[in-house]
């Protein structure tokens, strides 16, 4: 990990909510089954964690830390640092947004992703999860990072949209985040989250560097936006305007 830019990494979205009409209901809510707003003070607050490079643990060593702090510096430092997020901000949803492990440091990139995810799995907070430039430089392709991220414990993570069976990439989904429970707004989404795969490199030879979304990817993001659009202000209890979206 890259202590130096921890502060740039790391980044805290407050989301205060205007939605909140009416106090919640107090009855007990699975956040696994459905985001929502917090009833006690209106917030929904998600915790964005990039660029762990989290490889084998106690071994791989820090990056850019003073040569004084090399020796007693790797990966369990990022895992602490993560706890001590969680612990003090209390997210209710955990994004990843990629080099969530870092492939060539990776000797088996299970038991890397195992590691760099347990701070969300073990405080039982659900989690979300897209790759970056790195993920799958180890032994498992993009897809099989993928494919193993989506099956891990309290992840909301998802492949790729199941109607959409020829979208570019791996980690192509949406999240809806619905109203406080017991308002108006406890069945409508009023916070929607994209997830998008930018890919690694550019495939085209005249183009050198990263990657970047693809039009498949833009045509599900529009459908999908607008098929939420349409679904929260056009039946009862109508919506006055769209929900924010936030990719
Ligand atoms: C990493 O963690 C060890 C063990 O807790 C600690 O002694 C060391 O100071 C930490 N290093 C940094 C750079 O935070
Ligand atoms: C939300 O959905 C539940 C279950 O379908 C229903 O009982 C409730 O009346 C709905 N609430 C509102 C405000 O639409």
């Amino acid at each position: 990990m890259e202590i130096s830019s921890l502060t740039k990494l790391f980044l805290i979205f407050i989301f205060l909510s205007s939605f909140q009409l009416c106090k919640a209901s107090g009855e007990v809510i699975n956040p696994f089954t459905k985001l929502r707003f917090d009833g006690k003070n209106g917030e929904f607050r998600i915790l964005q964690v990039a660029d762990m490079h989290y490889g084998d643990g106690k071994t791989t060593p820090c990056k850019n830390v003073l040569p004084q702090q090399m020796s007693s510096c790797s990966d369990l430092n990022t895992t602490d640092f993560i706890f001590r997020l969680i612990n003090a901000e209390k997210p209710h949803l955990i994004v990843f947004t990629g080099d969530n492990i870092f492939g060539f440091d990776a000797t088996d990139p299970v038991k890397s992703m195992e590691a760099a995810f347990a701070p969300a799995i073990s405080s039982n907070i659900p989690w979300a999860a897209v790759l970056g430039n790195h993920d799958q430089q180890s032994t498992l392709s993009r897809e099989g990072v993928m494919k193993h991220i989506v099956g891990m414990k309290s992840t909301l993570s998802q492949l790729n949209p199941p109607d959409v069976p020829d979208i570019d990439g791996f980690g192509n989904y949406n999240l809806e985040v619905h109203g406080i429970e017991g308002s108006e707004l406890t069945n409508k989404s009023v916070l929607n989250l994209y997830f998008l795969d930018s890919g690694d490199y550019s495939t085209v030879p005249s183009i050198p560097g990263y990657g970047w979304i693809k039009p498949s990817q833009q045509f599900w993001f529009q459908r999908t936006s607008r098929k939420l659009k349409k679904t929260y202000m056009h039946t009862s209890n109508a919506m006055k305007a769209p929900a924010p979206g936030l990719a």
